[in-house]
């Protein structure tokens, strides 16, 4: 148990709930969920389903119908052909990343990951017994990975390269170059797999989302890892799901069967709904997000000692706060307890996260106000 991490997200809101049990007033910066409710239509399917009797188990990799409409989904937003035996659906999209390393990763070998990101990739590389590379990214370079990094770091030893884009925390998007280089990367590596966590490829606000299993070549060598949780407000749910080959599904499913049985099938059924309704509840959300970007990225930079880039996808800023000579944990620390306003600092993403914080805008336009008004406030007396 020693070698699992942990996700500070979750320590940073009981702090900022047990303050606020003691009468404090906090803005909640710190985690990352729509601050939407799921969708009517989405809601009443599951309702619908539970009265129609879908309270039992069922088969592990998915009900056959949203197995089906995923395949439909994947194979229609990536370009590729999907097959519904591809797919294994899963309580939250969290647990391909546990189960695919699990499947695939041995002891020994090693795995790269973008840095900061999210947290869980390193414990769980770290769990199986498996050595992190970390692959820095950079802010000059929008946080997006540099590929020749990656090709100096590959040996013969990695096993798995798992990309994030949108990226949490940085909210960096690949371009479909960056991916090519990547690919080109492993084209002679049958041994490599690519672990490629999509789950804001609907939050984007500018061109359009790409994956790299769309390459040629790629789709076998990619886990593909999306869910219902940020596109349609339902991270209480637990819904999510990854797209592999046909072999590793079958490997996935047998972890699913010694772990949850099954995903919930009621829910499952609101997944049904969710991929075919209505998509307008999600896109409002998205513009929604937006608007709030452009209110918290030009109230950052009003602050002396920030300065903020804007995100390309997802709902985080990733503020630079080396202006402020102070460390990133010190400083969330401080901006807590001291104005309010619970944020997390970089390094809860790794530890090329120093000198950052971290901020979800997925928050009124109210409250990001109230909290910029707050830092600004504070910064003035530190
Ligand atoms: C990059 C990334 N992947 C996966 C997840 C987990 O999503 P889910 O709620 O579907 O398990 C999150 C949640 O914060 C995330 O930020």
């Amino acid at each position: 148990m020693e070698t699992l991490g942990t996700e500070t997200a979750f320590e940073v809101l009981a702090k900022a709930k047990a303050l606020e049990k003691q009468g404090k007033d906090i803005v909640h910066l710190e985690i990352g969920e729509p601050d939407f409710d799921t969708p009517k239509n989405i809601k009443e399917a599951a309702v619908k389903a539970l009265h129609a009797g879908y309270t039992h188990y069922v088969p592990a990799a998915g009900i056959p119908e949203l197995r089906e409409t995923i395949a439909e989904y994947i194979s229609r937003t990536r370009n590729i052909d999907v097959d519904p035996d591809e797919v294994v659906v899963t309580p939250g999209a969290k647990p391909i990343m546990f189960f695919s390393m699990l499947a695939l990763v041995n002891p020994g070998e090693e795995v790269m990951y973008q840095n900061p990101g999210f947290p869980i990739y390193e414990s769980v590389i770290n769990f199986v017994g498996a050595k992190p590379v970390p692959i820095p990214l950079k802010e000059e370079n929008d946080f997006r990975l540099d590929p020749n990094y990656v090709e100096e770091n590959i040996t013969d030893k990695t096993k798995m390269i798992v990309i994030n884009s949108p990226e949490n925390p940085t909210g960096g998007v690949l371009t479909k170059e960056d991916l090519k280089a990547v690919a080109d990367c492993i084209a002679n590596r049958d041994d490599v797999f690519v672990l490629s966590d999509e789950v804001y490829s609907r939050i984007i606000y500018k061109g359009k989302h790409e994956s790299i299993a769309s390459l040629p070549g790629m789709k076998e060598k990619t886990i593909l890892l999306d869910g219902f949780s940020k596109t349609y407000a339902m991270t209480g749910w637990r819904l999510g799901y990854g797209v592999m080959q046909k072999e590793l599904a079958q490997k996935v499913t047998q972890l699913m069967i010694n772990s949850n049985s099954c995903t919930c099938a009621f829910v499952q059924m609101a997944g049904v709904e969710a991929l075919k309704g209505p998509q307008d509840m999600s896109a409002r959300m998205v513009s929604e997000f937006q608007k709030r970007r452009e209110v918290i990225v030009s109230g950052l930079n009003n602050i002396r000692g920030i300065t903020c880039r804007k995100p390309l996808g997802a709902f985080y800023v990733f503020p630079n706060i080396t202006g402020t000579g102070m460390k990133c944990r010190k400083l969330s620390e401080y901006l807590l307890n001291s104005a309010g306003v619970a944020v997390l600092p970089g390094t809860a993403f790794g530890q090329y996260g120093e000198g950052y914080l971290r901020l979800s805008f997925a928050n009124s336009v109210q409250n990001i106000q109230k909290a910029l008004n707050r830092i600004s406030g504070a910064f003035k007396n530190l």
